[in-house]
């Protein structure tokens, strides 16, 4: 059996979700050789808490649904900021779930490299780190012999990294294309079912599928920082937002979008990236499908991504794309992935 000490930098939906699963599923983790211990936590809302032996994920899922700071817990530190803790706690890997910001990557960034720099494993479901600053932390990785596990940045827990990389890296990756944000694509789906934006969007927020700021989903911002990490780790592109020809949602109408059905179209944010002479062409834009186009009937909060390749031709993975279980499930993945490896 093997423990990994974990610290977790936000205890949010996601930090929660993957609670959760720890608390059902430890038992099914030990019968494969694996013990996940969360040993930290620090949120800035919810608490910071330290305690080497580890907490229950009950204990931590209990206090926080009951309303109470996780400083109300027996610890032997409360109140470490996320840098103190990593600096200061006896762990083996970071889990970074702060929130996102995909214009300098921060606070996440400087978590993800002062672990790695440490030679704890970093694992983050956040895109900022990953959009901004792969190459460098990969390296860093790489130069410390830990892993920088980033699955859950696209297609939360649906393995689209993996798939890209370890199974289709050999096939030759030449385009990739799909929608890869729940929120709007949710947003839409209910838009033609009748509701109106505004309810579809809070209805997408209470489901915990949208960013803290919701912009980023609806302006296409999140769905062109996972363009921008499918082109850099996917396809060894170097491209950054700006490079992405970006478009969100926010000027369709009810009205276009009942127009589409009633031509047996459908409006979709397709994102896509593909292999050029001189590097990449990205972009994220609403697009009019056919209903009869596969892409057309991917629905709700559902992702979906299509690989074409050289020597497989075109490969589709269709799954869950945000949501608190299905993007905790993420970080055990990664966490698997660290243990396969040991
Ligand atoms: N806000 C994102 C989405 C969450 O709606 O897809 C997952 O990255």
């Amino acid at each position: 059996m093997r423990t990994y000490r974990l610290i977790l930098v936000g205890f949010g939906n996601v930090g929660q979700g993957f609670a959760q699963i720890l608390r059902e599923q430890g038992e099914e983790l030990a019968t494969q050789g694996l013990q996940a211990v969360i040993v930290a936590v620090s949120d800035l809302l919810k608490g910071s808490v330290y305690r080497p032996a580890g907490f229950s994920p009950a204990e931590l899922l209990d206090t926080v649904q009951a309303g109470k700071s996780l400083e109300t817990l027996d610890a032997t530190a409360k109140g470490w900021d996320a840098q103190r803790s990593i600096a200061e706690c006896e762990a083996d890997v970071l889990v970074e779930l702060s929130y996102t910001d995909l214009k300098t990557g921060e606070p996440a960034v400087s978590h993800v490299r002062q672990a790695l720099q440490r030679g704890m494993h970093a694992i983050t479901t956040n895109k900022g780190p990953v959009a901004l600053h792969y190459p460098e932390l990969a390296e860093l990785a790489a130069e410390k012999g830990v892993q920088f596990g980033i699955e859950g940045t696209v297609m939360s827990g649906t393995p689209s990294m993996r798939l890209g990389s370890e199974l289709l890296g050999a096939a030759g990756v030449t385009k990739i294309q799909g929608i890869v944000n729940g929120t709007t694509n949710y947003i839409l789906s209910q838009m033609e079912d009748g509701a109106s934006y505004s309810d579809a969007l809070a209805d997408a927020q209470a489901q915990g599928y949208a960013e803290a700021d919701p912009t980023g989903d609806v302006e296409g911002f999140d769905a062109a920082g996972k363009v921008v990490i499918l082109a850099n780790v996917l396809m060894g592109a170097k491209i950054s937002m700006a490079d992405v020809d970006r478009q969100g949602i926010t000027k369709l109408t009810s009205r276009d979008i009942a127009e589409a059905r009633a031509e047996k179209t459908r409006w979709k944010l397709i994102a896509s990236v593909e292999k050029t002479a001189d590097g990449v062409k990205a972009s994220v834009k609403p697009t009019l499908i056919s209903m009869t186009h596969p892409l057309a009937s991917v629905g709700g909060a559902t992702n979906a991504v299509t690989y074409s390749t050289k020597l497989l031709g075109d490969v589709t993975l269709i799954g869950p794309g945000a949501g608190r279980l299905a993007t905790g499930y993420a970080i055990l993945g990664d966490l698997m992935a660290i243990h396969r490896s040991a």
